[in-house]
């Protein structure tokens, strides 16, 4: 198979059936799903269900499965060092005023704070300004999120406001930070 999206140690390619049992196992873990817009937990049925809506919405916001390689992974054979790690995309493109909204989980947490995580932000983001024409890439993150917000910036993120207590959860109100980025803020 010939992905579509390349960097140095993470590549981009599309979501396949076989991904779903990692996003379940993922996406149910404290760790990962607390910094999400996750509040019920997530079965395989539901996953298969997600799957087959995103072959059915626009191509530019399918999600792309993340794949890394380099010494830290165990990859399953020598001859394939592609290691699946997480996921991210564009959930949304506003196509007139050419804005997407990125979202990004690494889901393999033995493997935060190692840069796949900026690098797969990168690699999309300049996918997004070069193929896909946008102006503008915008996310939301959980104010209490600082590796997120940290990996955002080391893109070249700027934060542009701050949604007050837009988020419910564990029993208080907590602030959602907005932030976008341009072409040539990309780093
Ligand atoms: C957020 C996430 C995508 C980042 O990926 P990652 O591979 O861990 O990120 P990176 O290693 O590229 O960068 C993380 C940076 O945050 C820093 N960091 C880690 N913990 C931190 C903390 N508590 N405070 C401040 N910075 C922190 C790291 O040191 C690193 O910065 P550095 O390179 O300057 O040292 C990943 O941790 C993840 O998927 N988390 C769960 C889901 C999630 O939060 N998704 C984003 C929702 S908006």
């Amino acid at each position: 198979m010939r992905p579509m999206i390349h960097g140095e140690r993470v590549r981009l390619r599309r979501v396949e059936r076989s991904d779903l049992p990692r996003y379940v196992e993922w996406l149910n873990d404290p760790d990962v799903r607390d910094h999400l817009a996750l509040v019920h937990p997530i079965g395989l049925a539901g996953e298969e269900q997600w799957f087959e809506a995103t072959l059915r919405s626009e191509p530019s916001c399918q999600p792309f499965a993340i794949d890394a390689r380099g010494a830290d992974l165990q990859p399953e054979t020598a001859a394939e060092p592609w290691v699946h790690i997480g996921s991210a995309g564009f959930h949304e493109v506003d196509w007139r005023n050419r804005a997407g909204e990125l979202g990004l989980v690494i889901g393999r947490k033995d493997l935060w704070g190692r840069g796949y995580g900026t690098e797969a932000v990168r690699v999309l983001a300049r996918w997004g300004f070069l193929e896909l024409n946008l102006h503008r890439v915008q996310l939301k993150v959980y104010q209490d999120n600082a590796r997120a917000i940290r990996a955002y910036e080391k893109a070249g993120f700027k934060v542009e406001g701050c949604l007050r207590q837009s988020r419910f959860h564990g029993g208080g109100y907590h602030d959602t930070l907005v932030m976008g980025l341009f072409r040539e803020e990309l780093r």
